[in-house]
């Protein structure tokens, strides 16, 4: 059963920008809002990756476009965010899912790789929202759902840098919400546990390294469609009261409340 049988999440016809949709849960979140009847912008720096997503989604009967971007650079945002907002008439949804990964131990990971983290994850949502904000709320509003992650709670020796951010993303997001609300928009985080991916190979493998990391037992894995599920459900008018939120989306492991 495909996602619009389950219930109409009143999605069709509007407009997304997916940052990281060459990604593991980037590229589901795409695929999952245009079988919703969004049409989709897929940004990041592979377009290769880019275009076979692009490809899957129209081969589908979806409607996607490719906007090849570096989002470390505040001007290609700005720009692709001008030409999204021209060619499509607005930007209806923003959904951030970047990082570039830096798993290690704290003491040997360098001022580099810190910066690394901060340009890749924390400054391209801040670029983004930046960017985008502005045509949102010139036609009266639009939803942003930024994906952080579990370890900006919960820490992760292997991954302080990652979780530093997500960390920060959960508070600019909740701000965001705060400062716009007024004008239409909404913003709420999505802070998954592990998801299957590239990206959770390598941070199990640092984590086998490190020997005060605790290994985490799950009844599964998840999976990058659930991320996208969640998403699509958040940037829906029938989860229009929800503003602010940090969801948990990792399968009940996290050990809070
Ligand atoms: N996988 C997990 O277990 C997990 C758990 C919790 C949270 N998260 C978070 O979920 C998000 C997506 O993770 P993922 O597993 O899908 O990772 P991924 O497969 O490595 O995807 C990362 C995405 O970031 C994009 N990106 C990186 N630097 C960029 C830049 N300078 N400009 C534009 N795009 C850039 C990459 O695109 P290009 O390579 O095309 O530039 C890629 O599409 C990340 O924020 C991650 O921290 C993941």
């Amino acid at each position: 059963m495909t996602p619009t049988n389950l219930l109409d999440l009143k999605l069709s016809g509007q407009t997304a920008w997916v940052l990281g949709a060459s990604g593991a849960i980037g590229s589901a979140i795409a695929v999952i809002l245009a079988e919703l009847g969004v049409r989709v912008w897929l940004s990041g720096r592979n377009e290769t990756k880019l275009q076979e997503v692009c490809e899957r989604i129209t081969r589908a009967g979806g409607q996607a476009s490719v906007q090849v971007l570096d989002a470390t650079q505040s001007v290609a945002v700005d720009d692709a965010a001008n030409a999204i907002a021209r060619a499509a008439g607005r930007i209806d949804i923003l959904v951030n899912s970047t990082a570039l990964p830096t798993f290690g131990k704290f003491t040997e990971l360098t001022d580099a790789d810190w910066d690394r983290t901060f340009q890749s994850k924390l400054m391209v949502y801040v670029r983004t929202m930046r960017a985008v904000l502005p045509h949102m709320i010139e036609k009266g509003g639009g939803t942003i759902i930024n994906i952080s992650g579990k370890a900006g709670r919960l820490p992760s020796p292997a991954h302080l840098p990652g979780g530093s951010m997500n960390a920060a993303i959960n508070l600019l997001t909740k701000g965001i919400a705060d400062a716009y609300q007024h004008q239409g928009i909404r913003a709420n985080t999505i802070a998954p546990g592990p998801i299957a991916s590239e990206r959770l190979n390598a941070l199990t493998a640092q984590l086998a390294t490190i020997a005060t990391a605790k290994p985490e037992y799950m009844a599964r894995k998840g999976e990058p469609e659930d991320v996208a599920r969640a998403v699509a459900w958040l940037a829906s008018p029938l989860s229009d009261y929800m503003n602010g939120i940090v969801l948990p989306l990792d399968g009940g492991s996290i050990p809070t409340v």
